[in-house]
């Protein structure tokens, strides 16, 4: 009977009987995921890297992807709100409008975490955390490689940018790194600048308008790889040659990108890392279990020049 009772005591201890917990009770953690969409590559390895690290931590994801709007990603939070998840984390597909449905978690005692894009509202006590790249300097590098490539060209240089989808942080942001940079000289101009989505659609339509309308262009610095590969096919499709007319600096790293500078069609790749899964299942962890986070965790990235990308082709996994 000793050992019968025993046995009992360890199996409710392994279920983790009498602990407290959210939806599911217990000490499972159950994480509502908001992604913006999947209208990238970047996002695509961004969803596997998530979803994996879920699993991998034992962690029960409820995932719901927003496609690109920011109601679908209201409703998406209001209902984790509803069925009492443990934590919210998302990517908010633009900066701005996010405190109404934030309170409404802070009321309901469920902490949120930012990953990938922030937020714009001061008030900061509506998330614990955020983890991602720091986009501003993302744009920087773009601008710092134009300035280094093109010192010595007489003359202006007439630049085309492909922005990111209007409102976001990495539109925002890699909009403002940039002018910082090439602002600084009067040489470097403009000609047209208009958003691309962040799909290879929109990229290569909004190219194409470019191409017809802009003059001469000199660079194309596009937002993301996406933009830059639909590019790419809006400019070969108007007889010039990517990476040598038009030479082409773009954001993320994506294998196909990488691909495209090892070929001499991009000429510098500025990464974004999109594999941010193990990082935020940590911070998922201790958040839940009410420990202190640092308010910002930024990821280490880097920058690859056409010589780079070929190394690096080999290992890239997305
Ligand atoms: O927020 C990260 C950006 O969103 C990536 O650069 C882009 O590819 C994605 O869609």
């Amino acid at each position: 009977m000793a050992a019968l009772a025993a046995g009992a005591a360890a199996l409710m201890v392994a279920a983790g009987c009498g602990s407290a917990g959210g939806s599911g009770g217990g000490d499972s953690i159950t994480l509502g995921f908001a992604q913006v969409g999947a209208e990238s590559g970047w996002r695509t390895a961004n969803t596997k890297s998530v979803r994996q690290a879920a699993r991998d931590a034992g962690i029960e994801l409820k995932f719901s992807d927003a496609q690109q709007k920011q109601e679908n990603q209201i409703k998406a939070i209001r209902s984790f709100i509803q069925q009492r998840v443990d934590v919210i984390a998302f990517s908010p597909v633009v900066e701005s409008g996010w405190d109404t449905v934030l309170k409404e978690a802070q009321r309901a005692d469920i902490p949120v975490v930012l990953t990938d894009r922030a937020i714009d509202s001061p008030d900061t006590s509506l998330y614990e955390t955020f983890l991602g790249s720091d986009f501003v300097e993302e744009g920087r590098k773009a601008g710092r490689w134009v300035t280094e490539e093109f010192g010595d060209a007489e003359g202006t240089v007439r630049i085309a940018e492909l922005q990111g989808t209007t409102g976001s942080a990495p539109a925002n942001d890699r909009k403002q790194g940039f002018a910082e940079v090439i602002g600084n000289d009067a040489k470097y101009k403009i000609v047209a600048s208009q958003t691309g989505d962040f799909t290879r659609a929109k990229g290569k339509e909004v190219m194409e308008a470019f191409l017809k309308s802009a003059g001469e262009i000199d660079v194309l610095y596009a937002h993301n790889d996406d933009m830059a590969l639909g590019a790419i096919e809006a400019i070969e499709g108007a007889g010039l040659k990517p990476g040598e007319d038009i030479k082409i600096v773009s954001v993320d790293g994506v294998k196909d990108a990488l691909q495209a500078a090892a070929d001499g069609e991009i000429n510098y790749v500025v990464e974004c890392n999109p594999l941010l899964g193990p990082q935020l299942m940590d911070l998922v962890k201790k958040v839940a279990a009410g420990e202190q986070v640092p308010k910002r965790v930024e990821v280490e990235e880097t920058a690859f020049d056409q010589q780079a990308a070929e190394k690096a082709l080999p290992d890239r996994k997305y």
